[in-house]
């Protein structure tokens, strides 16, 4: 389906040509004086200077072409604007092909494209933190919204499996059990099934490993050996890993899936691995790697550079590989198994440079064709209240299982106290809350911007916020039931000002979602809701409308309110939250 803008400014287009003017002068905007109409048309000024006319002459012929029917209001003003209020047929019909097309009638720009969007990289062995919530968050969002304008989606989770902190924690394991069978290099049995270790022991051991490494360079050097044995292949500390990895990931999936968020692909660095040394081979061929102080690197600086950009990294001196040669052996990876359109990345922006020289070395290589778009979001800091990076109140990093929980239980006592639900579906409804609580907390902001996490502001029922988004869903699914049959219900001419404008609003869905989209931000569809919603909340204080005694009439706010939750449902979904039956 065509956007309205777009219909209002095709006609608009056509009677400038018809009235003997450039076409290209018809370009319709929504008005920047609502007190006076809904959209408006500056064409006439422009188009003065070039036919040497009067713009209110210019728009007066043009306003003379425009059916009248479309229009509660077309009228050329001084010095030479059009203004344009919209009938109520006009969006009566425009809402009713809105309500029936399949998704709202947007138009599947993805179709036949691929993305994949990298939105994870927790590291293995190493609790989830607030510093992956939000491109967990982020990157769910714009995944569930590419994937609503067509596109083939694939959310890489691309897992941290394979650095130097699986060898930090096989040398820390090592010296306090030597005795196990993983470290006996003769050792030719089958190793236990069972993990020497527990989730929590793990989740010890590494910042133990961590500490140490720093005050002990004798014990950092068989951390760095242990590493280097593990990516070549040695059995034990392969068997070792993988029991780090599947405790790990386990309980990843547990977080993730409660903050309904899904992977597509679980691959991790470990699997771009065996990509690396064709790879090489590859670039160095082309000619591009060079020796620079032992290590093999790529140059990626340009003439254009403003700030120096040092080339990528590609083998280390001590012939080990890195993050940026395990990011370009994923894309290799990615081109291979998936062919995308487009590869998005999500992390934190102190990773731009990174992803600058690495996209760079990707180009320079042909390692991603010209074809495939390369994005990255890097996205902002969560502050706590005294605008310095979130800690717990002892200082530490907050795992995301605490922030989670704690979000929980705030919600929880709201939803006790207010009764707002029988006892045993406070849980329940608590989770739904707080998930929209924290994600619309996070996602209101534009992603690259660093934002306050405050727990009271997210999770109050007023304001802008998840809670009062829902609330508004709620409100209309109870008058919804109340009602009865309702999905069938034609849209209608709007019967007073606050339907007018809450039509005008639902109108606009396509137009946010698509600037939601070319934008990567999540917070326009936050935007959109906010407004929707409190245009839903007007309508329904000024409408008597489960009393409406003429039954016709009524039946036009039902299919309004019915057509305002599917569209709010949508939006939350697209942002990764649902909303509750009661709240
Ligand atoms: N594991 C990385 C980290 O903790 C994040 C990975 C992001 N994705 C990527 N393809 N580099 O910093």
């Amino acid at each position: 389906m065509e956007k309205i803008l777009d219909i209002i400014t095709g006609k608009m287009e056509r009677a400038f040509a018809e009235a003997g003017f450039d076409a290209a002068f018809g370009r319709v905007t929504v008005s920047n004086r609502p007190d006076l109409c809904e959209y408006q048309c500056n064409g006439a000024l422009a188009a003065a200077k070039q036919y040497k006319r009067a713009p209110i002459q210019i728009a007066n012929e043009v306003v003379s072409k425009l059916a009248a029917a479309d229009y509660d209001l077309v009228e050329a003003v001084m010095p030479g604007f059009i203004n344009l209020k919209l009938s109520g047929a006009f969006l009566a019909r425009y809402l009713e092909q809105m309500r029936t097309a399949p998704d709202f009638g947007i138009r599947k720009t993805g179709e036949g494209k691929t993305i994949v969007v990298d939105y994870g990289g927790p590291n293995v062995a190493k609790p989830l933190h607030i510093g992956h919530l939000r491109s967990a968050i982020i990157g769910e969002s714009l995944k569930r919204l590419y994937k609503f304008f067509g596109w083939n989606t694939i959310g890489d989770i691309h897992l941290g499996d394979w650095g130097l902190q699986m060898g930090l924690i096989i040398a820390e394991l090592q010296e306090r059990q030597p005795q196990l069978p993983y470290f006996d290099p003769d050792y030719t049995g089958a190793y236990p099934a069972e993990p020497p270790f527990t989730l929590t022991e793990l989740e010890q051991i590494y910042p133990a490993a961590s500490a140490r490494k720093k005050e002990d360079p004798d014990f950092a050097g068989k951390a760095h050996q242990a590493t280097f044995e593990l990516q070549s292949g040695r059995p034990g500390y392969r068997a070792l890993w993988r029991h780090i990895m599947d405790l790990s990931v386990a309980d990843m999936t547990r977080i993730y899936d409660d903050l309904d968020v899904h992977f597509e692909s679980w691959l991790g660095e470990s699997d771009a691995d065996p990509y690396i040394p064709a790879m090489l081979e590859n670039i160095k061929a082309q000619g591009l790697a060079v020796m620079s102080e032992g290590a093999l690197v790529m140059p990626v600086a340009e003439p254009t550079d403003k700030k120096e950009v040092p080339p990528c990294i590609l083998v280390k001196s001590d012939g080990s590989s890195i993050y940026a040669t395990t990011d370009l052996a994923t894309m290799v990876q990615r081109m291979a198994d998936w062919r995308p359109d487009k590869l998005l990345y999500l992390t934190d922006k102190r990773q731009a440079l990174h992803f600058e020289q690495v996209f760079r070395a990707a180009r320079k290589s042909g390692i991603v064709p010209p074809r495939t778009e390369l994005e990255h979001i890097g996205f902002g800091t969560m502050n706590g209240k005294d605008g310095k990076p979130f800690k717990t109140r002892e200082g530490g990093v907050m795992r995301l299982e605490r922030l989670i929980g704690d979000m929980t239980d705030f919600v929880r006592a709201k939803v006790v106290e207010n009764r707002i639900v029988e006892a045993d579906q406070v849980e329940a409804t608590t989770k739904i809350i707080a998930m929209a609580a924290l994600k619309y907390g996070d996602l209101s902001n534009q992603p690259t911007k660093d934002y306050i996490f405050d727990m009271d502001r997210f999770a109050a029922f007023e304001g802008n916020t998840g809670p009062y988004i829902l609330y508004t869903i709620v409100r209309i699914k109870s008058i919804l039931a109340k009602y009865g049959d309702w999905d069938h219900l034609p849209v209608q001419v709007p019967a007073n000002a606050q339907a007018k404008e809450l039509m005008l609003a639902l109108t606009r869905f396509a137009g946010a979602m698509e600037a939601a989209l070319a934008g990567s931000a999540p917070n326009l569809i936050c935007a959109y809701i906010y407004e929707l919603a409190g245009w839903v909340n007007k309508f329904y204080h000024e409408t008597p409308i489960l009393k409406e005694e003429d039954h016709a009439l009524q039946a036009g706010y039902i299919a309004l309110m019915g057509l305002a939750k599917r569209v709010l449902e949508q939006c939350i979904y697209l942002l990764g939250f649902q909303a509750p039956d009661k709240m």
